[in-house]
């Protein structure tokens, strides 16, 4: 089945790839198969192998984030293990049409909201997410596809928490050309303390239980 991509999505995507207008399904399935041994067959994760939930995300983060792990932005020398894994999965998509192929395949998914894992204060994580994050993800965290930030509900809890740290520490973000990941790095820094990550992530939670 092919499908019209369509909206803003479609605008974007248009002006950027006049090639990439359209997904293929079916292409994007048989692409998938080597995904779905570590994110899952329904795209909802799998803690034991910190390889996250992927369905919650719009097709154009999607391909945008794989065309970062394949050109060396994300997953090089200096990022963590899990993004160094990631990397070479990237690689074997064997052309541009088959980001989009792919991405729109996991966007079909459906799976479970993940269960909270992280403790944090709700309240006080609300009021950190109102100040620093809200302005770009969403109200409710269910992001903003104009400003590039991707919907951080429904998302797993320890993985937003790992890219917090990895943000703050450099190992995601800070590799030259690298545009969007520095600006969310610069924001990163702003939470005062690893409490803070908890509670804005505990926040964050709240707002995917309810979304789905
Ligand atoms: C060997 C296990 C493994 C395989 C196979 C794998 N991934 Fe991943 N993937 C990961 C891990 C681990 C991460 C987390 C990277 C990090 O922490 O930065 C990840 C992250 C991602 C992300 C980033 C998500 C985000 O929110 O930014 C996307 C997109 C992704 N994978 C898509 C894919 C696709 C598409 C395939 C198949 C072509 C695939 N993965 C195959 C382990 C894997
Ligand atoms: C100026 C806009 C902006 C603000 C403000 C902002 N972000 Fe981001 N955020 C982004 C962008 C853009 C990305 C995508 C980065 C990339 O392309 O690698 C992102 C990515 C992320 C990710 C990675 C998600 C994933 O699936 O990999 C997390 C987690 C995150 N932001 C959390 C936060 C939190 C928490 C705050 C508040 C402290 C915040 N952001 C504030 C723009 C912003």
């Amino acid at each position: 089945m092919r499908w019209l991509i369509p909206g803003l999505l479609g605008a974007l995507v248009l002006v950027a790839r006049p090639a990439l207008a359209e997904a293929d399904l079916e292409r994007g399935k048989a692409l998938y198969a080597t995904c779905a041994t570590c994110h899952g067959a329904d795209a909802g994760g799998n803690v034991a192998l910190q390889a996250p939930r992927l369905n919650h995300l719009r097709e154009v983060y999607l391909v945008e984030q794989l065309g970062k792990f394949r050109s060396g932005l994300r997953g090089a020398e200096g990022a963590s293990v899990q993004a160094r894994q990631m990397a070479p999965m990237a690689a074997t998509l064997p052309d541009e049409q088959a980001l989009l192929d792919v991405a729109f395949y996991i966007a079909s998914l459906d799976s479970a909201v993940p269960e909270g894992t992280v403790e944090g204060d709700v309240a006080m994580g609300a009021d950190y997410y109102n100040q620093f994050c809200g302005a770009c993800h969403g109200p409710t965290a269910e992001g903003n596809v104009a400003l590039n930030s991707p919907a951080l509900a429904g998302s797993d809890d320890w993985y937003l928490m790992a890219q917090l740290k990895a943000f703050r520490d450099g190992s995601r973000g800070a590799v030259a050309g690298d545009r969007t990941g520095r600006q969310m790095r610069a924001m990163a820094a702003v939470l005062p303390s690893e409490q803070a990550l908890a509670d804005v992530i505990a926040f964050i939670q709240s707002q995917a239980e309810a979304s789905e």
